[in-house]
């Protein structure tokens, strides 16, 4: 098998990562990286024995496909200049700021007939591959993920940096349409909202509750859903097992009034609870990496033509919901944008003037 030519766009916290894995993949030839920053060019150099490119025009002709770690507010420019050049995409997600550049990257990529994959990577990771395969007909779904302040991601808010992940998980689950949302939220540093919350209510009657938060105390990345074959807990952070509550055959039989049981028959139903009546187990994992996995399934998809599993139809529908519940949070908290003022910066500049702001202090192409 002929390895696939590939640069990383963006040589910074995720680009490092890719860079790292491509460099040692069998499926890839790492061709170069590229970074306006030249200290971050060096450094891939220094490291990998790769060559530095200022501006992605510069790689064009040597290789087949890229991924694209940049800033996000640089996703739709720097990737339409690789599609348009026929060349297959990688895009770290969300897929774009905004809806209709989404859109616009999915129409380059169909009329070029090359691949756009959204690095919407939680996909790709053992806990969910093993939960989504205990989850029937979900009703009840709950994410969770919050983390402290880094300081990174900060040209979009906390919905479109790290809710969007949950976005794509319970999307993929829901095999319905979204037919109402309610969103609040608000800005803790600002520009935009660090803490988001929203309820998603799908036309089949399941929900969904979506916590996220970028200036929390405690570090926390779960999911549990409830469905019709019982309940799954994902917690993402622990490396060993997704827990899992089954309906047991015994609770069909139980034929007992709550008010008036006995004691020894509440003692019995007690004991038999998470054993007989809701079986619980623990389900193993077989650990792997999830962007080595991203990667994989980014061959897979150019080598034998077909759909990567989240392809930029995905990301595109992810992001104009995640897109519905900034705006929700947006309108709902002030009759200015909530990204105007966090209680620690009463003269925050506002979203626009906070984007122009912050693609000054990282060049684009
Ligand atoms: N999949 C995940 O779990 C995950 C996690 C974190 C971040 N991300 C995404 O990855 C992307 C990058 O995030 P990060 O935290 O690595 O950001 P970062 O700021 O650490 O790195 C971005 C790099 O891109 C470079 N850059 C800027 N404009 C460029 C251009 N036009 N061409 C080439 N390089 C350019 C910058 O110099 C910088 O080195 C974002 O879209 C973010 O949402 C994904």
């Amino acid at each position: 098998m002929t390895p696939l030519r590939i640069a990383v766009v963006g040589y910074g916290k995720l680009g490092v990562i890719h860079t790292r894995l491509l460099a040692d993949s069998e499926l890839f030839e790492l061709v170069g990286v590229v970074d306006p920053m030249l200290e971050n060019r060096s450094l891939a150099t220094e490291t990998h024995g790769v060559i530095g490119y200022e501006c992605v025009d510069e790689i064009l002709d040597q290789i087949d496909c890229a991924v694209v770690a940049t800033p996000t507010v640089f996703h739709h420019d720097v990737c339409s200049i690789l599609l348009a050049a026929g060349k297959h995409v990688l895009v770290e997600k969300p897929i774009t700021a905004t809806v209709s550049e989404a859109q616009s990257l999915v129409a380059l990529a169909a009329f070029h007939r090359v691949k756009l994959q959204v690095g919407h990577v939680v996909r790709f990771d053992p806990h969910f591959q093993t939960g989504q395969n205990l989850i029937q007909e979900p009703r009840l779904i709950e994410c969770t993920r919050a983390s402290g302040y880094t300081f990174r991601s900060m040209d979009v808010g906390v919905t479109l940096d790290l809710m969007i992940h949950d976005l794509d998980l319970v999307l993929s689950l829901v095999d319905s349409p979204v037919k109402s949302l309610q969103a609040t939220g608000c800005a803790v540093i600002g520009p935009h909202e660090d803490i988001a919350h929203a309820r998603l209510t799908f036309e089949n009657g399941t929900m969904a509750n979506l916590t996220a938060s970028r200036t929390s105390h405690t570090q926390v990345r779960c999911l549990q859903a409830t469905g019709s074959s019982g309940h799954v807990s994902i917690d993402f952070m622990n490396n060993e097992f997704v827990n899992f509550v089954g309906v047991g055959d015994a609770l069909g039989a139980l034929d007992i009034d709550p008010v008036t049981a006995s004691d020894a028959v509440k003692q019995d139903v007690t004991e038999r609870f998470f054993t007989e009546l809701l079986p619980q187990q623990s389900v193993p994992i077989t650990p792997c990496n999830a962007i080595e996995e991203e990667h994989r399934d980014f061959h897979r998809s150019i080598s034998e033509d077909s759909s990567p599993i989240v392809c930029g139809s995905t990301g595109l529908r992810v992001l104009e919901i995640a897109t519905r519940i900034a705006e929700t949070i947006k309108a709902g908290t002030t009759d200015e944008p909530v990204s105007a003022k966090g209680p620690h910066f009463d003269n925050a500049p506002s979203s626009a003037e906070s984007t122009t702001l912050y693609k000054s202090h990282v060049r684009g192409v």
